[in-house]
This record gives C-alpha cells, structure tokens and sequence, in this order.
C-alpha cells in the first residue's frame, strides 16, 4: 500500500545529487593531469557514441563555483562527486600534485559554505592509463596502488570530508572493462575480469585501512556497489537456479568478502571452467572485510533472467550495452530478458519496487550498517521548450516512485541515511556519449549553459521540505 505523499522523511536524511569527474570536469589536460583509461578509451575510434570524450564534458572543472551555487539554490542538502586520480598522483605512483588536490579542496569548502555535506568517491572507473599499462586490475600490484592514493587524498581533505566511498561500482569496472568490453579499458577476457574483481575488492579494502590511519575517527567510510536486482522469469528449478548463479556473479563477488568475509563458494564452482582463483591469498578476504560504517546502493533496473534451457528465449537484454563478449564470465546458458513495464531513454525498465527489495535485503544482510542510496536515477529526451523551459515530468514521476519505496524501506525498518539523485546535471554517459541526459539540470552543449529541469525544482522543494511533492 503506497503511503500518502505527506509523510516526511527523517530529519537528517540527505537529499543529494551525484555526479562523476571524468563525466563532468573536462580540463583533462590542465594542472598535471594526465590520461586515465577513460581518456584513451574515448579517443578510441568507435569506443563510445559517435566518438564523443572526456575533454570538455561540461566543465564543472572551471564551473564548480556556480554548479555548487546552483545545487544550493535548488535546496540541495548533500553532493556526491569523484576525485580524478590521475589529477592527484598523475602516474597512478609517487607523490601527490598540489593543484591536483587544490582544486577539490576548493570545491569541499565551496560546499561546506553553503551547508552542503560532501560524499567523496576515489575511484569512479578512470585508472591512470601507466596503471593499466602494467596491468591494470587484473595485476595485484593495482590495489596496493590504489590504497597509496587514498591515503594521499585522506590526508589532504580527511580534515573537510567526512563521508568516504572506495569504489563506485567495481562490478562494472572489472565486467564491463575486463570482459565485454563496452567501459575502458575495454578488454575482452573474462579470467581477467575475475581477478579484476579480485583486485578491486583488495584495493577497496587496503584503502579502507589506508583511510582509517589518515583521517580523524569520525569520518565514515562506505562502498557504492550496484548490487542488483536479480529476479527469475519463473519459479522453475533451472530459472531460479540462473538467477542464483547471475547474483554471485552481481552480487556475491563482492559482498561476499566484503560483507560476510568470505566469496561464495558457489561462486568459484560455477567459475571453475575459466579462472581457479589462486591470485586470492591468504588473509586477502581478511583484509577485503574490513568493517564500513556505512554501505552505498545505486539502483536503476531490475535485471530479469531465465535458463537457457527454459522459458521464454528473450534477447540479450541485460542493460549494459553491446557487445559480442558477455560481461558475465561463465554464465552462456543464461539468458537476459527485457522486464516490462515503462522504460526510460537507456531502456532501462521502470521498477521502483526493485529499490525497496534492495534496500530490504540489505538490512537483512548486513544489519546495523546504515544505508544511503548513492545512485538513482533516469534519462529521457529531454528538450527545452520555445521559452527555454525544460519540463520533464517523466523524470519527475521517476523520481517520486523510488523515494516513495525508499520511505517505505524506512517505515519497514531499513536504515536510510540519504539518496543521491544521478545526475545533478546532464553529462557524459560513458560509452552513450552525451546522447542519454540523466540530468536534473539541463547542459546545453554548444554554450554550456545550466537550466534546472521541472524535475530540479521538483527534488529541491522535496529536499526542503522533506516530503515529497505531488
Ligand atoms: C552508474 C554510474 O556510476 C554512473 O557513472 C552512470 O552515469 C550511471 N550509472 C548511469 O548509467
């Protein structure tokens, strides 16, 4: 039973946005920084939607001083956004670059002025290119790589953040750039992949321990997983048995060590046939489940899939663009299906009630953890109309069903602390280019000009008055 629309949210939940550096800085060449994955990958002829980059995106990186007067003035209460590694430790090695690390001070004390809680992400999927030249995540040496970086960045701003989060998403960052091949640095190989995933899952935990010895005791220190959705087409044994085997795969990877201190052992046998697992050492799972204060979910679909054997044969619709190389090792005899219901421009399925299952699974799994969701979100068309005006009431409605489930999570007991809508502007989609618009502020491209969305002023009144508007 929906609530009514007047309940309120809790005092101290965070209505936020989020954003990514590489999506929205641009500057790529400005004050040290050099390549990262992201940068060769889109310079790649026939990488990403009509080879579209990085370069300018929407320049938040000369921008920041009014995107964050904007973000206050819709009533914003907390902004999400990435460091660039390659701006701080341009080699992925050695000593940090001062201008580097200057430019997100400035943007944290922008913040802070404005009463604007900043959530800092390290890693959003932009590697310095030398470290994938010697390997990137598949090799064990990444992780103790990235662990050197947090600690440079947690010494820098540990004293003005007080909310940290390791990785956004490694699932994609080892499935999608090590095994289809659709994110940089586009590799096609799905052992690697797994190790990859390894890596990630070793660099989050060092960092963890890397934060704890840099920064003051307060600060709280979280992962973004987009821990899925994974729903079978029927309760047939062999249908229930491949979502089983896809939320290992989604799932498990990950919050296996990372939560529960130890990988699901149905995860390495279904993986027998193309990795053995030997890069995973002793007292790695040890050091993976290093205890959070807090976990990040970023949700958008469910994702919906059968036995190859049974059910419906549908296309291979798992939302995570195309490829002839699947970004689930080990899993040919799974089929995606499309899950109906409204979609939006990504052809993402619409399925608000997929949050609260999350949210609620969560709060059984990990008990005590707080919860924030740090990604949610759609693209659609959107255009100005003849007065300059962006309506965008699908968004909107978007908007108000999954805060609707959140707050039913919380009626039901979940603890959630915050929601990051994505995106507080449009930007650069990865591999989509600029085509697909997440954002609640429109970015014309030829000027760059900011005009917030219907749904922008819609999201700050409900941030302001902590329910949600009709
Ligand atoms: C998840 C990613 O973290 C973000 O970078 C991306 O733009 C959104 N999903 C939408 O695809």
């Amino acid at each position: 039973m929906p609530e009514p629309t007047t309940v309120a949210f809790p005092p101290a939940f965070l209505f936020g946005a989020a954003t990514s550096a590489y999506q929205i800085e641009g500057a790529v060449r400005e004050d040290g920084r050099t390549p990262s994955i992201w940068d060769t990958f889109s310079h790649t002829p026939g990488r990403t939607a009509g080879g579209e980059t990085g370069d300018i995106a929407v320049d938040h990186y000369h921008r920041y001083r009014d995107d964050v007067a904007l973000m206050a003035e819709l009533g914003l209460t907390a902004y999400r956004f990435s460091v660039s590694w390659s701006r701080v430790q341009p080699t992925g090695r050695g000593p940090a670059v001062q201008r580097g690390l200057d430019f997100y001070r400035r943007l944290v004390d922008e913040l802070l002025a404005r009463g604007i809680t900043p959530a800092l992400t390290l890693y959003h999927w932009d590697l310095p290119q030398e470290l994938e030249d010697a390997g990137g995540w598949p090799e064990r040496d990444t992780a103790f790589r990235f662990a050197e970086y947090a600690q440079l960045v947690g010494e820098a701003l540990g004293d003005r953040v007080e909310q940290w989060i390791t990785l956004n998403e490694p699932w994609c960052s080892a499935f999608l750039g090590y095994a289809s091949g659709v994110h940089a640095p586009g590799r096609t190989d799905p052992a690697a992949s797994l190790r990859a995933a390894h890596h990630l899952n070793l660099g989050h935990g060092l960092a963890v321990s890397a934060l704890r010895a840099a920064m003051p005791t307060g600060n709280r220190i979280a992962i973004s997983l987009n821990s899925s959705v994974v729903r079978p087409l029927s309760q047939d044994p062999a249908d229930l048995a491949a979502a089983r085997r896809i939320d290992d795969l989604a799932n498990g990877v990950f919050h296996g060590p990372i939560l529960h201190g130890a990988y699901p052992s149905s995860l390495f046998e279904a993986t027998r046939s193309v990795t053995d697992w030997s890069y995973v050492l002793d007292g790695d799972v040890r050091t993976i489940n290093a205890p959070l204060d807090a976990l990040g979910l970023n949700y958008y679909t469910p994702t919906l899939v059968s036995a190859a054997s049974g059910g419906a044969r549908g296309p291979r619709a798992d939302g995570h663009g195309s490829s002839d190389h699947s970004p689930w090792p080990a899993a040919d005899d799974v089929l995606f299906h499309q899950t109906p219901g409204d979609r939006t421009e990504m052809g993402w399925t619409v399925d608000p009630t997929g949050l609260y299952d999350l949210l609620m699974r969560y709060t059984r799994e990990a008990p005590g953890l707080p919860l924030h969701i740090t990604e949610n979100g759609a693209a659609y068309d959107d255009k100005p109309d003849p007065d300059g005006r962006v309506h965008d009431p699908e968004r909107i409605a978007y908007l108000h069903a999954h805060l609707a489930e959140a707050r039913r999570a919380i009626a039901d007991g979940a603890d959630v602390r915050g929601y990051y809508l994505w995106s507080l502007m449009d930007n650069f989609e990865w591999a989509y280019g600029y085509g697909k618009r997440f954002g609640a502020v429109y970015v014309d491209y030829a000027t760059l000009e900011r005009t917030p969305k219907s749904s922008a002023r819609w999201y700050g009144e409900a941030a302001r008055t902590r329910v949600l508007p009709p």
